[in-house]
Parts: C-alpha cells; sequence; structure tokens
C-alpha cells in the first residue's frame, strides 16, 4: 500500500463515526455508548413533549414530535448513538392490525389467532403507513451533530409474533407458543410475512438515512432449542441477509435478549455484524465465545441506574474491563427504566468516558 493510501484510510477512519467503527472490527481507546431506551418518560423534556400530543402513537408518526424527542438525549447527554424515536409494534399496525397504547396499560393489539388473522395483514400498506417514520430518519440525519450515528430498527419477528398472537405484552406466552408448537407451518406463514415486512420497512429506513440497523429481539429467550432456530434464528438470517444485499455497509446489531448460550449460534448463523448481551450474559463467556466472532453491545443492568454511585460504576467498570479489549459499544442489559435519574445517566455517560484500558 502506498504511504498517500495508508495515510487517506488513516483519516477517514479517524474521521468515521466511533460507533461505525467498532461495528466494522475496531477497538477504541475510549468505546463508544449509547443507550436502550434513551428517549423516554425518564426525561422532563420528554413527558413534556408527550404531554402535548393525545398518545404514543400520535409522538412515533409527528416527524417534527419524533425528531425532537429522539435528540433530547444526545443533547443532554452526548451519547454517540441516536435511536430514530419509533415502536417495534408500529410494523402491525402498518399491516393492519388495530393497536393502541393504553396509559400505564402498555399496548393492547387486536389478536391475531390463526391463519384467517394472518390473511388479514395487507403488505401493501406498510410504505404509505410509515411514511412519516421515514420522513423522521431523513430529518434526523440533517439535524445529528456530525460525529452522532444514527441507528434505525425493527423488532425481530419472532418478539413482533408475540404481541401479534397475545394482543400485548405477556408472562407466559401461552397462544404463541401454543400455535408455534402444534403448528409451525401455519405459524411460520406469519413468521414470513414479518420477515418480508421488516425487510421492506428496513428498506425505507435505510434509503432515507438510516446508518445501524438493530433488531430487538426482547422475548428470544422463552423458546427451546428446536424452535430458537426456526423461529429466532432463522428469520433474523433472511433480514440480515436482505439488508447486506440491498446496504452492504449497514451493520446490523442483534439483540436476542434471554438467549444465554444459544447466542453463540445466534451470531454464528445470521451473520449479524454486532450482538446485544442482556445483564444475565458471562463477560468472560462473552469475551471468549462471541467477541472473537463480532462485536459485542452491552450490558449493565438497568436497575443500577436507579441508586447510581459506586456500586453503578463498579459494574460499569467490570463491564468495561472484560470487554472493551476487542470490539465493544457500551450500553444497557435492556431499556432504561422509566424512574432513572437523569443525572444517574450523565454519571454512567462520565465513567465510560472516563474509562481507560
Ligand atoms: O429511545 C429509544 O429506545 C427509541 C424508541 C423505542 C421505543 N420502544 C419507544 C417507546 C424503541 C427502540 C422501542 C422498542 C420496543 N418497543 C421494544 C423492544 C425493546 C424492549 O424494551 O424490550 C418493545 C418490546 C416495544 C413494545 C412496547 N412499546 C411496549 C411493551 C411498551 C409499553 C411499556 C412501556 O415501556 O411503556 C411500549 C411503549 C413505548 N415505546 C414507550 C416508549 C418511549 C413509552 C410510551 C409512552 O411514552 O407513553
Amino acid at each position: 500500500m502506498s504511504d498517500l493510501l495508508a495515510k487517506k484510510i488513516e483519516k477517514q477512519s479517524v474521521k468515521e463515526k466511533t460507533l461505525l467503527r467498532v461495528l466494522r472490527g475496531e477497538v477504541l481507546e475510549s468505546p463508544p455508548i449509547w443507550l436502550m431506551r434513551q428517549a423516554g418518560r425518564y426525561l422532563p423534556e420528554y413527558r413534556e413533549v408527550r404531554g402535548g400530543v393525545s398518545g404514543f402513537l400520535e409522538l412515533c408518526y409527528t416527524p417534527e414530535k419524533a425528531v425532537e424527542v429522539t435528540l433530547q438525549p444526545i443533547r443532554r447527554f452526548g451519547f454517540d448513538a441516536a435511536i430514530l424515536f419509533a415502536d417495534i409494534l408500529l410494523l402491525p399496525h402498518a399491516l393492519g392490525q388495530g393497536l393502541t397504547f393504553e396509559e400505564g396499560e402498555g399496548p393492547k393489539l387486536d389478536a391475531i389467532k390463526d391463519m384467517g388473522g394472518v390473511a388479514g395483514l395487507n403488505f401493501e400498506r406498510i410504505d404509505q403507513h410509515l411514511k412519516p417514520v421515514y420522513e423522521t430518519v431523513k430529518r434526523l440525519r440533517r439535524e445529528l451533530p456530525g460525529e452522532t450515528a444514527l441507528i434505525g430498527f425493527a423488532g425481530a419477528p419472532w418478539t413482533v409474533a408475540t404481541y401479534m398472537v397475545e394482543g400485548g405484552s405477556s408472562r407466559d406466552f401461552v397462544n404463541v407458543k401454543k400455535w408455534a408448537f402444534a403448528r409451525p407451518d401455519d405459524f411460520d406463514s406469519l413468521i414470513d410475512l414479518l420477515v418480508r415486512g421488516t425487510v421492506h420497512y428496513l428498506g425505507g429506513q435505510i434509503r432515507a438515512g438510516a446508518e445501524v440497523i438493530q433488531l430487538f429481539d426482547t422475548w428470544a429467550g422463552v423458546l427451546p432449542e428446536e424452535e430458537f432456530r426456526r423461529f429466532v434464528i432463522a428469520p433474523t438470517k433472511r433480514i440480515v441477509e436482505s439488508v447486506k444485499s440491498m446496504a452492504p455497509d449497514v451493520p446490523v446489531i442483534g439483540f436476542p435478549r434471554g438467549a444465554g448460550v444459544f447466542s453463540e449460534a445466534y451470531v454464528k448463523e445470521t451473520g449479524v455484524d454486532a450482538v446485544g448481551l442482556d445483564s444475565s450474559v458471562s463477560l468472560t463467556w462473552a469475551a471468549a465465545t462471541l467477541q472473537p466472532v463480532c462485536t459485542v453491545q452491552g450490558n449493565l443492568d438497568p436497575v443500577l441506574l436507579l441508586s447510581g454511585g459506586k456500586p453503578m460504576q463498579q459494574a460499569a467498570h467490570r463491564i468495561l474491563d472484560a470487554l472493551a479489549g476487542g470490539p465493544f459499544i457500551f450500553n444497557l442489559g435492556h431499556g432504561i427504566l422509566p424512574m432513572t435519574p437523569p443525572e444517574h445517566v450523565a454519571d454512567l455517560f462520565r465513567c465510560v468516558r472516563g474509562w481507560r484500558a
């Protein structure tokens, strides 16, 4: 390689956003940080915007307001990435499923019970329905600081299907599991529709300017091994392949929450560029088993942010000591809780920025 070319590459990589660098496998002296659910009710400025709309969905579908709440945690803390403000349940909504968010109760959907319900969903509605979300992404790319990466996202098919079939959040997943176990071929047609819908939706986000994609598989951990392979790994692999063929430079972070030791097969078989770890994953195991294959992200327990202080700082240092020697993104093991004091988030940010190997 000529000296000139080497210099050019070095200059480019120094200018490139830190999140993108680690997603390409670089190890940085000071790893990037963003937090799942970094926009939300724990911030007074979010509650103010939220108070000015009729409901959560209106916030998601109003680009001006969705841009504002996406930017709030960037302005306040200076995270290395912004995540599009939207929800994983906008896709079933776009497919025609009834969806409401009741105050303090979480999402309610008109439950899909069988193939008749799947037949009632309409793929053709997706783009028209989700246009405001693409507009939010477009505006964010213009408004974000040059060093902040923009993450687009979707729910992974299994997790989205749990909400679609249960009609909301669930404790035991009896209805969706009964369907998946007893009639897996039928259930596959729902998963297939979600794979195609998700690829379409992510394509819209990427064309609008999303630079990274995260797939949230919040309920990946409730399936036995065979079904984990069929309904978590296989559909995720199809989505990753499609994203790669549309946009080879857009990295994909998979978050198979609760997957435990199945995470190894997940990273090896799906082709994700990075894996999000929940707080239960062993750091030494992740460093030895997952990090040689891909970038890892995680995994501070969000409850540590409630009291903050020494226990939070010590736990953050343990994570950094174990994982920052390889390609690593600091994050939580799950989303920020609504009762989190924002000052503790600022303290965590300083703690991660100040850490050196
Ligand atoms: O800052 C961000 O992370 C960006 C936006 C975002 C939201 N939801 C906003 C939101 C993202 C990435 C999500 C993902 C999401 N949504 C997941 C996967 C991640 C996870 O937390 O496991 C899931 C399972 C959902 C579905 C969902 N949305 C539920 C179960 C609920 C109700 C529970 C709750 O926290 O209120 C929501 C509502 C929701 N999504 C809120 C926000 C800010 C709160 C609604 C409000 O402000 O009234």
